[in-house]
């Protein structure tokens, strides 16, 4: 049977038994990725079947709990978790340092222990800030992911990043640290905002760029009317995706090699992110720009033809992303922003860049001024 994904929770079919699991292979660390539609109230049995403490807190955001708090609690607790919850807020601005003080001041309060655990329910901010607690409390509590944005379903929740924002930069403070678990059910996209969504689609797009020409045609068979896709077509794109990146974080767990080609796009999507104050572009949209330069680079160095940057524009445009850099933004800041943010971490610009559709390559040497030529005719006249 397929569904649509507008609809709402309470419609979903219940199909435990269509779950696509898929393993991320990482030794004692290794953990599975459950997907499927309408299994939120199965994620007290998972844990169980885990072993994990008898103390669980669900850290969430305030606009996430009322739609799908209760489910996840209720589960937990008809298993015999005991069950604290906290509620933080749900910008980029409260990843900070000071949150996890009071993510810390709560599981104190409740009694925590280094058996006990917690269950992050949200996007990518939540699950960063909850997995980073998680990772330094104690020296380390076990934890699960439940993610509710099409972001953080096929990429913010796998693979073990966890991290605060400093003033100075994004993710600055953080730590690998892998969950138990990932638990994801396709429903909970059915009422996120349209743009979330369009975010999310810019993974997506990545994935199918750096492994898998097969998955970016699964796309565009959809991405135009992505809001009414059948929860089918949605398991089958998002577990593509997991598969894709549960393969790299298994080879590559610390991204000292090919774990990198996951920032296709995000080297300059970063640098924008930075330079608007993160708060004129979702992630998605700034990465959406950033592969568009990284695809346009390869071309001006000969390492890809016209054709696969055609198809990467069509895609994204099809994803109602955006294609093109501002007018506010001159080439020549994006440029200082990527040399600043590097100098600060003692690295070189690493660029990851196409060479066809499903095939990238890492490089450091790609002079300046090329970049800027390309900024520049990227730039809205
Ligand atoms: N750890 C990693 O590997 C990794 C990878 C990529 C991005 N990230 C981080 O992820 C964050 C972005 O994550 P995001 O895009 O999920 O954004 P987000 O967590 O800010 O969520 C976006 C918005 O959607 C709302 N929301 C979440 N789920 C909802 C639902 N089901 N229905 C209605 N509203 C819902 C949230 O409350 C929020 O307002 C950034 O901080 C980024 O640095 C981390």
């Amino acid at each position: 049977m397929s569904l649509p994904l507008r609809q709402s929770v309470a419609q979903c079919a219940r199909r435990l038994l269509d779950l696509s699991t898929i393993p991320v292979s990482l030794g004692t660390r290794s953990y599975h990725i459950v997907i499927g539609s309408d299994i939120l109230g199965g994620v007290g049995e998972a844990l169980r079947e885990l072993n994990l403490g008898p103390k669980q807190m669900i850290v969430t955001s305030r606009t996430v709990w009322p739609l799908y708090g209760k489910p996840v609690q209720n589960s937990l607790e008809a298993s015999g978790f005991d069950v604290s919850v906290t509620l933080l807020n749900d910008d980029e601005e409260t990843k900070t340092v000071q949150t996890l003080l009071t993510i810390f001041d709560k599981l104190l309060e409740s009694e925590f222990d280094r058996n006990s655990g917690i269950v992050a329910l949200g996007g990518g901010v939540v699950g960063d800030l909850a997995g980073f607690a998680a990772a330094t409390f104690m020296r380390g509590i076990r934890f699960v992911q439940v993610p509710t944005t099409l972001l953080a379903q096929v990429d913010s929740s796998i693979g073990g990043k966890t991290g605060v924002n400093h003033p100075k930069a994004k993710n600055l403070i953080g730590a690998f640290h892998q969950p138990s678990l990932v638990w994801t059910d396709v429903c909970t996209l059915s009422t996120l905002p349209e743009r979330e969504l369009r975010s999310g689609l810019a993974e997506i797009i990545k994935y199918s760029i750096i492994a898998d020409p097969t998955l970016l045609q699964l796309l565009s068979e959809n991405v135009r009317s992505f809001s009414s896709i059948s929860r089918d077509s949605l398991i089958a794109i998002i577990s593509r995706c997991c598969s894709i990146k549960a393969r790299i974080v298994g080879q590559d767990e610390d991204e000292r090699g090919v774990r990198s080609t996951l920032n296709y796009g995000h080297t300059i999507g970063h640098a924008l992110e930075s330079l608007t104050g993160y708060a004129h572009y979702t992630h998605g949209e700034a990465i959406a720009i950033g592969m568009m330069a990284a695809a346009r680079i390869s071309l001006e160095i000969d390492a890809t033809d016209h054709e696969m940057v055609q198809t990467q524009e069509n895609t994204i445009r099809s994803a109602g992303l955006p294609t093109i850099v501002p007018r506010s933004l001159n080439s020549v800041e994006i440029v200082g922003q990527l040399n600043k943010d590097k100098k600060r971490l003692g690295e070189r610009v690493r660029w990851v860049l196409p060479r066809k559709v499903g095939e990238v390559f890492l490089t450091e040497n790609v002079p300046s001024d090329v970049v800027l030529k390309v900024l520049h005719n990227m730039t809205d006249s």
